[in-house]
């Protein structure tokens, strides 16, 4: 009876992904199981893997449901909490599954009165990165932040955070996106696709844009481009980038607390002062078209699993 369904990483081997029957994980004093109602979905969930991880491993690590069990030492929740999540490298598997376990210092969001799980699992990754990218650039209002990849889970939140806070903001994707992100508050909005986009932004803003948020790997250096002297940027995909005309190369900071922001955050959303987009919700059994799918880097806001 202890076996629950899951999409794991069967072997080692790149691309060995099936739904299977697999023991569900039991916890310890600090952890807490927690029915897997919403499931959110990244490029990350096909690769997020624990060092010594033992297959067939169910991958994810953000997820949104109810909590069934709690270790004897969790003390700030109880079993038929609604949560939302990311439980990253968690050895007993992640949050692709009926059933997974979350350490009580995890990344944990309550989720809101009225907020469904699927919203709710939309959140917590996307969420958390675009609040410390924020917090690295340390925004200004009237402000200028120009947004490379502003049409994904990251970008949908960074333009409507940045654009409420009072800058002026600039993004791209291609041009099927640029209605949506202007919807959400962007001003100005390129097609990466055009040879001449930098140069769109500096006709847009002569002197360059006050900071810039480079989602997408390989966005870095070409967001650079359009940046003022002494302007600022982050790379959320870590690209490498090399210091010229008194750019300030913000490191992402992995270790900000932004945690009080996320349930802030959450709040928003619930109350629908901040968008989400949820471009598809795919059921369980369809979840490794949603990990293809997420693979494209095409996907516009999120894509979320849903449990029946
Ligand atoms: N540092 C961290 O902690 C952290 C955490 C999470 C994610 N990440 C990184 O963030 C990235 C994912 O961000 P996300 O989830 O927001 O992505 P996403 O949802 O997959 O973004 C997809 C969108 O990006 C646009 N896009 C794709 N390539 C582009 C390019 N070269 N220039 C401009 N727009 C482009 C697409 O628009 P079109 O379809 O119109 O082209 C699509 O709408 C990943 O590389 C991931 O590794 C970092």
């Amino acid at each position: 009876m202890n076996r629950m369904k899951a999409i794991v990483k069967q072997s080692a081997k790149s691309n060995d992904f099936d739904l299977m029957e697999v023991p569900i994980p039991e916890i310890s004093e600090n952890e807490m199981l927690v029915r897997v109602k919403a499931i959110g979905v990244g490029i990350h969930d096909g690769y997020f893997l624990p060092r010594d991880v033992h297959y067939p491993y169910p991958i994810g690590i953000e997820a949104a449901g109810i909590i069934e069990k709690t270790g004897r030492n969790v003390t700030d929740y109880r079993e038929g909490d609604q949560i939302a999540f990311v439980s990253s490298m968690q050895i007993k598997g992640g949050t692709w599954a009926e059933y997974a376990v979350v350490a009580d210092d995890s990344l944990i969001i309550p989720i809101p009165e009225g907020m469904s799980f699927e919203a709710a699992a939309a959140v917590p990754v996307a969420g958390n990165t675009v609040l410390k990218a924020l917090n690295a650039l340390q925004l200004k209002p009237n402000e200028s932040l120009f947004i490379a990849g502003a049409s994904g889970a990251i970008g949908t939140f960074a333009i409507q955070i940045a654009a409420a806070h009072g800058c002026i903001v600039a993004g791209s994707a291609s041009k099927r996106n640029h209605d949506y992100m202007r919807s959400l508050g962007a001003k100005k909005t390129v097609d990466y696709h055009d040879s001449d986009w930098t140069q769109q932004i500096k006709q847009w803003k002569p002197d360059g844009v006050d900071a810039a948020m480079a989602i997408q790997p390989n966005t870095g250096s070409d967001s650079m481009a359009v940046l003022k002297e002494g302007g600022r940027i982050v790379a959320v995909s870590g690209d490498q980038l090399t210091p010229y005309n008194n750019i300030a190369i913000k490191p992402f900071p992995y270790q900000a607390d932004v945690r009080d922001e996320l349930r802030g955050l959450m709040n928003q959303i619930a109350s629908n002062d901040i968008k989400l987009f949820i471009e598809h919700k795919y059921p369980f059994v369809k979840g490794l078209e949603a990990l293809q799918k997420t693979g494209t880097r095409r996907a516009r806001g999120k894509l979320v699993i849903t449990m029946s």
